[in-house]
């Protein structure tokens, strides 16, 4: 059985890699950090695999630790489309061969809290537009439609093409209708997501509910451009965009704390508002205190 002193460390070291797993790219690593990233880390690191990934020194004081809580983001690979495409091409050839679905990245749970932030506070009933920014394999938006939301109001964009066949194949093997649910090649920090057919009139801004689940974290890891300009800088803008007056944004980050999303999203330049927050498991070390994942949602007046 785990020693307090082990749980300690698990529990520490889970809120770390939350922090700066993906700044240092490191999820696409085997091992602690990767069962971290796949199922939401519940303890399983021991302390050696723990010091040697997190570089806890020996009074069990955490360097790392400093290193996240920077503002500013190291560039990685986790920023570059290749890095997405490769992780795609490889996934979909596993689903083809095996059926593997893929990477639930951040854990069911957050998919569970995702969904039951959604269902209280856009409600099936009010048959909302939905677009998921970066959706990867599908899987928030697959376990939407479970949840009643209707499948052809709910589309999801995502800028690596494997992740879209992929997507669209995992939903066509569903054998329900969530091959209804539409996935297209975006890449939204240049383009806007085509409207569903409903509601095209509207043009962009074509979106009860949007959402994002690990892709601000993804883009933030880009590289600035030769004038010293971040990619990333323009996504709270766009998202504003897209939205309906009187829509909402949710998004679940590894990389950002609660009040840099605050920061970010909700400002003079979106017009965003806060709007309420999903609570993740905390974490306390050296007197300071912090979650695993940030969640926060905004609200667009109308
Ligand atoms: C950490 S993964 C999360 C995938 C998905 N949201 C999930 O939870 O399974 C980040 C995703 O963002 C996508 N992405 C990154 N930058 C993007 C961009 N500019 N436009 C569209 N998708 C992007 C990547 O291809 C990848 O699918």
């Amino acid at each position: 059985m785990a020693t307090p002193v082990i749980l300690g460390v698990g529990a520490i070291a889970a809120a770390i890699m939350g922090r700066s797993l993906m700044r240092r790219g490191l999820i696409g690593g085997k091992g602690a950090a990767e069962q971290w990233v796949k199922g939401g880390f519940k303890s399983k690191m021991d302390r050696k695999e723990a010091i040697a990934i997190l570089g806890l020194n020996a009074t069990g004081h955490c360097f790392q630790f400093c290193f996240s809580m920077s503002d500013e983001l190291p560039s990685s690979k986790l920023g570059t489309k290749r890095h997405w495409d490769d992780v795609y091409s490889t996934e979909l050839t596993n689903f083809e061969e095996i059926g593997d679905e893929g990477e639930i990245w951040f854990g069911e749970d957050s998919i569970e809290k995702m969904v039951d932030w959604i269902v209280e506070n856009v409600p099936s009933s009010l048959n909302p537009s939905i677009l998921e920014v970066g959706s990867g394999n599908g899987s928030l938006l697959f376990a939407l439609q479970e949840a009643g939301y209707t499948p052809d109001r709910i589309c999801g964009v995502d800028y690596s093409e494997d992740a879209v066949k992929l997507a669209k194949a995992v939903g066509s093997s569903k054998g329900d209708d969530s091959e209804k649910i539409q996935f297209a090649v975006c890449d939204f920090l240049t383009a806007f997501p085509a409207a569903l057919d409903a509601d095209r009139a509207d043009g962009e801004v074509a979106w009860d509910l949007v959402l994002d689940k690990g892709t601000f974290d993804a883009m933030a890891l880009a590289e600035r451009d030769d004038v010293g300009k971040h990619p990333a800088d323009a996504y709270p803008r766009r998202i504003a965009q897209v939205l309906k007056p009187g829509g909402h944004f949710l998004i679940v980050s590894c990389n950002f704390t609660q009040e840099e999303l605050r920061t970010k999203f909700a400002n003079d330049e979106t017009d965003l508002q806060y709007h309420s927050r999903i609570a993740f498991p905390t974490f306390s070390f050296g007197g300071s205190s912090g979650n695993v994942y940030s969640s926060v949602a905004f609200h667009k007046p109308t």
